[in-house]
């Protein structure tokens, strides 16, 4: 399999179109056989509910090159179980768990040539999504829904790779106590896209957002879950239910657990404790661990003792035994990888 003609270890995290996707409808309370096509184009009513009501929401994983030259990807039946969750938040139909982890595996390999090779930094980002299609104009759900896949070949989420970044805290909140923060709806990216412009015209690379409750508690950012470390190298997460469970995260706390004996724990993590903290990173599919360097705030400043240069120790190792699962290095928790080929 000739591989396309890509820079790959100068991509960043940007949409390439592939060769092809895949795409199922369902129709009449029934989801079709689904198949592979070639059109990127999608063709729908002015007035289906996802443009109107914006019904829709998503999933992301990542294929990968392994040191042997497999191609597999991560804990995918993970993802499926979570776009269930999201649809059943949303009133939309639940896309069959063996059916999802099957597309996964097709619509990567059908892609194979975009799948960067082992050692390149690159992987290849796999995104899932459903939306609403038939016209509705009274708020309701719709009847009819798409689910398709596409993929596309990414680098760094973040400019610099490993380097760390450094946040701020936003004024705004990006989900509500009782909302859809812990789904993997549109309508909270869409509601994070003025507070991560605001982010960058004033010079940083993510938003922290606070519990929208009390303002007191440390959530998530627009696009990855917090991980502390303390000082005594322990593992702290936040605990909130308007997050959304990350895969990343949840299996570093496994990672950090069974494999680096480190004590892990999930619980509120108060604003005021962070300047405690030894190293914080963000983790998630996209992010897979960035550490922050530094966060600013209204009344200044947060500095974590693993500086603006280099991850923290701690989170290096959480990087690298993740990484290593993932491309083969190290052995994997069992069910974790799906091979593909
Ligand atoms: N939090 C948000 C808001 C996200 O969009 C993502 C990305 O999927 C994550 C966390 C990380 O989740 P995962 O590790 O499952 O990719
Ligand atoms: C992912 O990590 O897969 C996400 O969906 C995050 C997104 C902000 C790119």
């Amino acid at each position: 399999m000739e591989k396309k003609d890509i820079n790959w270890s100068e991509i960043g995290f940007g949409y390439v179109k592939t060769d092809k996707r895949y795409v199922a409808n369902f129709k009449d309370g029934a989801w079709d056989e689904g198949a592979l096509i070639d059109d990127d184009m999608i063709l729908m009513n002015e007035c289906a509910c996802v443009l109107q009501y914006a019904q829709t929401c998503f999933e992301g994983l990542k294929a990968y090159t392994t040191e042997d030259g497999h191609i597999v990807c991560f804990r995918p039946d993970l993802n499926a179980d979570r776009m269930v969750d999201s649809c059943a938040r949303l009133e939309m139909p639940k896309f069959p768990k063996d059916k999802f982890v099957e597309a996964v595996k097709q619509v990567v390999l059908a892609n194979e040539a975009y799948v960067p090779p082992y050692g390149s930094g690159a992987t290849l980002y796999i995104r899932p999504y459903m939306f609403g299609i038939n016209p509705v104009i009274g708020v309701k759900p719709a009847d009819e829904y798409q689910f398709r896949i596409f993929t596309t070949p990414v680098g760094p989420y973040f400019k610099g790779g490993a380097k760390p970044i450094t946040i701020t805290v936003s004024d705004f909140d990006r989900a509500a106590p009782r909302g859809t923060g812990h789904i993997k709806a549109g309508l909270n990216y869409a509601m994070s896209l003025h507070p991560i412009m605001e982010a960058h015209r004033n010079g940083f690379a993510e938003n922290m957002y606070l519990d929208p409750a009390t303002r007191s508690k440390v959530e998530e950012t627009g696009g990855a879950n917090f991980l502390f470390i303390t000082k005594d190298n322990e593992v702290v997460t936040p605990k909130s239910d308007s997050i959304l469970p990350s895969i990343t995260r949840r299996s570093l706390m496994v990672v950090a657990e069974k494999y680096l004996g480190l004590k892990v724990t999930q619980r509120e993590v108060y604003f005021d404790e962070l300047k405690d903290f030894a190293e914080c990173g963000l983790c998630g599919t996209a992010a897979v661990i960035s550490p922050v360097g530094k966060i600013c705030y209204k009344d200044g400043e947060i500095n974590f003792p693993s500086g603006m240069d280099e991850m923290g120790p701690i989170t290096k190792k959480l990087y690298e035994t993740l990484t290593g699962i993932q491309m083969g290095r190290i052995e994997a928790p069992e069910g974790w990888i799906e091979v593909i080929k």
